[in-house]
């Protein structure tokens, strides 16, 4: 018979390895998609403590805080060396009083602070990589006061994804303080397949530029960039995998950057109709009305806050259109009619063609043949009938080259939110 010191063994050994084997993330920080403001669509490298405060104080003066706009990240190039210790320490020509006072900063205009870092060698911008030094960075960034981590995958070689993205998973665990997890690895190894338990939301797509519909690429082949559309496409397949805790990530908005004002304003319903993070890559110190029309539309960033948290189904594509649902909260829908193409578009619309349940994840259904509801639009903010039970032509939509036609539908029996 075995000793109970040798029982009391095996099951410490048995529950470290069970504790071991199961990745710990810090919940409940994406409940829903994040929402914040990166430095890297508009200013790659060229950043520094001045322009992180501007954008605070921007972000909070312009409203967009208050719409639940809430992270400051830091992408790439905020890196000088590490110290004797091996602890990593900001470039004191752009950071010249460190990183734990830039994010005081933030905190005291009631925001929070994110950073970057990459799992290899160096990171895309050629920056000291964590590779080696992933338990030593993430206490590095609690002690500083970092509320979000995005983790590149540039100079990997060998090296496991799962692994890697798991390791600082658990060194931002250990470090004890809440730090949401933005996984880049841009969709190479299907992260949606293994990542749920790792981190908050993964790329799913190689980088986005600022422009709706090509693909642009560099080195022969070897690096390209997605316009909005490819990113979409892309996207698009893998809604089954997104939900509350852990989001599908296209990557980061363009809107402001040099689209038309269309454009601009497509690129932000599909990705509210997505459930996608909502980071913002414009200058918000210096943004146009229209740009900040767009991204403060409260009622669209609603459609993409929902907390029922199903990415939108791209149903079906009519006379050139793109028709998308994203079912809400008490038996609401956001429907989006997408304009791909550069002309504008007439279309004749039936309620009745619309019929369908959304079978792959929310298992709910439209049924406009029983539910009348009422219509209202997104981006005109004005009520615009309702639906129709009979099976005819309701009426006539003209959708703009690269623009989009987006409703907000609520079953008339429910009561609106509004
Ligand atoms: C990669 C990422 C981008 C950005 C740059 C920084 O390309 O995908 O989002 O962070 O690195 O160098």
């Amino acid at each position: 018979m075995k000793s109970l010191k040798s029982v009391s063994l095996a099951c410490a050994v048995l529950a470290l390895s069970t504790a071991s084997s199961h990745a710990q993330k810090w919940e409940h920080l994406a409940d829903t998609p994040q929402m914040g403001w990166s430095t890297w669509n508009r200013f790659q490298g060229n950043i520094s403590e001045d322009i992180i405060r501007g954008i605070a104080d921007a972000m909070v003066e312009s409203g967009l805080r208050d719409a639940g706009y809430t992270y400051i990240n830091i992408d790439d190039c905020w890196h000088g060396e590490r110290n004797a210790d091996g602890f990593m320490q900001a470039d004191p020509a752009k950071f010249p009083n460190g990183i734990a006072a830039v994010a005081d900063y933030v905190h005291s205009r009631g925001l929070k602070l994110g950073i970057y870092s990459d799992a290899g060698t160096h990171t895309c911008g050629n920056m000291p990589g964590s590779l080696g030094h992933e338990y030593q960075d993430a206490i590095q960034y609690a002690r500083w006061g970092v509320d979000y981590l995005k983790y590149d995958w540039c100079n990997t070689r060998d090296i496991n994804p799962r692994g890697a993205y798991r390791l600082i998973s658990d060194a931002l665990w250990a470090a004890g303080r809440p730090i949401f997890l933005s996984m880049c690895e841009w969709g190479d190894s299907y992260p949606w397949r293994w990542a749920s338990e790792v981190g908050h939301s993964w790329r799913t797509t190689p980088d986005i530029w600022c422009c709706f519909d090509s693909v642009r690429v560099f080195d022969g082949g070897a690096y390209s960039q997605f316009g909005v559309m490819q990113c979409i496409q892309f996207n698009d397949t893998l809604r089954r995998y997104a939900g509350p805790g852990y989001w599908n990530d296209p990557d980061m908005l363009e809107v402001g950057n040099g689209m038309s004002e269309s454009e601009d304003r497509a690129h932000f319903t599909m990705w509210c109709m997505m459930a996608s993070p909502l980071i913002l890559g414009n200058d918000l110190r210096t943004m146009s009305e229209a740009t900040r029309n767009i991204i403060l539309n409260r009622e669209m960033i609603a459609v993409d806050q929902d907390s029922l948290g199903v990415q939108g189904l791209h149903l079906c594509d009519r006379n050139g259109l793109q028709f998308w649902f994203k079912p809400l909260t008490c038996g609401r829908w956001a429907f989006t009619i997408l304009n791909p193409t550069t002309t504008d578009i007439t279309y004749e619309l039936n309620w009745q063609d619309f019929n369908f349940t959304d079978e792959e994840v929310s298992r709910l259904g439209t049924g406009f043949d029983s539910t009348v509801y009422t219509v209202y639009n997104l981006w005109s903010h004005k009520a615009e009938g309702k639906t129709s039970l009979k099976n005819k032509t309701d009426r006539k939509v003209t959708v703009p080259g690269h623009d989009v036609v987006s409703w907000l539908l609520t079953p008339k029996a429910a009561k609106s939110r509004k």
